[in-house]
């Protein structure tokens, strides 16, 4: 079984794949309109704290996946046979499921908007123009519901042509190019009239529009942003060679998924603020503020088109890492191959991207627990699911697995020269700063 299993074929190409899945639709589109929604500084505050145990939690599923050899359930199956413990394996599949499903309809505005690019459509509408524009594209009944099953498809050509002809291949270019055009979209955004007001608001913490609420969802977007707490990482990590730097690449992955989020943050704030958006705009936030900034710059069409197209990849080496947790787990687990294992499940997942879609417009008003089916899909995985899911992983390392197995996964069985101190500090965060930190989170949410 083993031999069978493809492998990454290059430091690098981990490395990009895991920077893959972790940049997405997570920096650009949801860590802006958090920032917006949570009071601007303060949110990224506590998102920066978040960090710290967020880095220990990657390295976990790295160890778990590395170890196990197998999908996030056959992992953990074989690390702690016979036990409770693949309830983090039933945990990562199902979250997998439900971000996907959401995360496609975003996947289908990104297309949307890169038609409207070509169209220029949006170069001559004012911010109230935009924001009804968004409305109206995104409520209709079948135009986005078709674009996200187009991005559902994509994604799952990719997943099924395998690891190094799929994904490796995919990862490896345009992450930068999209970094350089978020760069000069921030260098934009920043010089526009009024924008220093929209500086201010991120990085003038104001704690009292955080609150507990706040502070969870901070949480919530650190995991959904490091594509932590799901099985994800635990599954690359299983196609990881044994002299891989798992530490490195954790920390590494890391930074340049916050450079991307705070990057693009300073890309939509000052913007905002600059064109009198309001900040709590919600999810549209950066169709409709992106697109007034691409109208202000010289060949903004051509721009714009390139930075949703660019986008649109971005989210694909996300959701190819989102579709990957579930097609190993069911091919794996059931036995069957990999193509139909892809076949059923974006079967399963049309029927969900498709009442994420409609819940925009023709089942807005279909509530389930007060939220429509994207809002809870995107409520409970991002602040239920994946804390949970990050809680128990970091827990099953920390206590389950012997010291020793966790410094012979981190020094590659005492091939690699590491720092006791900075194996003492992982091991430290594993066992008690991040379950504690988790919980604590958690319960001040509710109070
Ligand atoms: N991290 C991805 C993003 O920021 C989304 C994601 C979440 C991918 C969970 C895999 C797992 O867009």
């Amino acid at each position: 079984m083993d031999q069978k299993r493809d492998n990454f074929s290059s430091r690098f190409g981990v490395l990009v794949a895991v920077a893959g899945s972790a940049v997405g639709l997570g920096n650009v589109w949801r860590f802006p309109y958090l920032v917006g929604e949570n009071g601007g500084g303060a949110f990224i505050l506590v998102y920066l704290l978040c960090m710290i145990i967020c880095v220990p939690i990657m390295i976990s599923e790295f160890i778990i996946g590395r170890k196990g050899r197998a999908n996030a359930v056959g992992s953990m199956k074989r690390l702690a046979p016979r036990s409770g413990w693949n309830i983090i394996g039933i945990i990562s599949v199902l979250s997998s499921v439900l971000i996907l499903s959401f995360y496609s309809v975003v996947g289908g505005w990104t297309i949307e908007y890169i038609i409207e690019s070509v169209k220029g459509s949006y170069l001559n509408l004012n911010a109230a123009e935009l924001t009804s524009n968004f409305a109206i594209l995104t409520a209709k009944p079948f135009r986005p519901a078709i674009l996200s099953l187009l991005f559902l498809l994509v994604t799952a050509i990719i997943v099924s042509a395998g690891i190094k002809d799929g994904i490796e291949k995919y990862s490896k270019i345009l992450m930068p190019i999209l970094f350089v055009l978020i760069v000069v979209l921030a260098i934009k955004s920043v010089t526009l009239n009024n924008a220093s007001e929209g500086l201010r608001f991120l990085f003038k913490p104001d704690f009292k529009s955080l609150g507990g609420k706040g502070v969870l969802a901070a949480m919530g977007q650190a995991f959904f942003s490091l594509s932590l707490g799901m099985g994800c990482i635990i599954t690359y990590g299983s196609y990881v060679k044994d002299d891989e730097n798992i530490t490195k690449m954790s920390f590494m992955s890391s930074i340049a998924d916050l450079l991307f989020a705070l990057i693009a943050a300073i890309a939509v704030i000052p913007a905002v603020f600059s064109f009198g958006i309001s900040p709590d705009e919600g999810p549209s936030l950066v169709f409709i503020t992106l697109p007034q900034v691409f109208a202000q710059m010289p060949f903004g069409g051509f721009f714009g088109f390139a930075f949703f197209f660019i986008l649109l990849i971005a989210a694909l080496t996300s959701s190819i890492s989102l579709l990957e947790v579930f097609v190993a787990w069911m091919s794996e687990e059931m036995k069957i191959t990999r193509k139909k294992a892809v076949l059923y499940s974006t079967l399963i997942l049309s029927v969900l991207v498709i009442l994420c879609s409609l819940s925009q417009g023709v089942l807005k008003d279909f509530l389930i627990f007060g939220k429509s089916f994207f809002d809870l899909f995107d409520y409970t995985t991002s602040d239920i699911l994946l804390p949970i899911g990050g809680l128990l992983i970091v827990i099953f390392t920390g206590y389950k697995l012997k010291k020793d197995i966790i410094v012979s996964e981190l020094t590659n069985n005492g091939t690699l020269k590491m720092n006791n101190t900075l194996i003492d500090a992982i091991i430290f965060i594993m066992k008690y700063l991040a379950p504690l930190a988790i919980i604590i989170i958690f319960i001040s949410s509710w109070l």
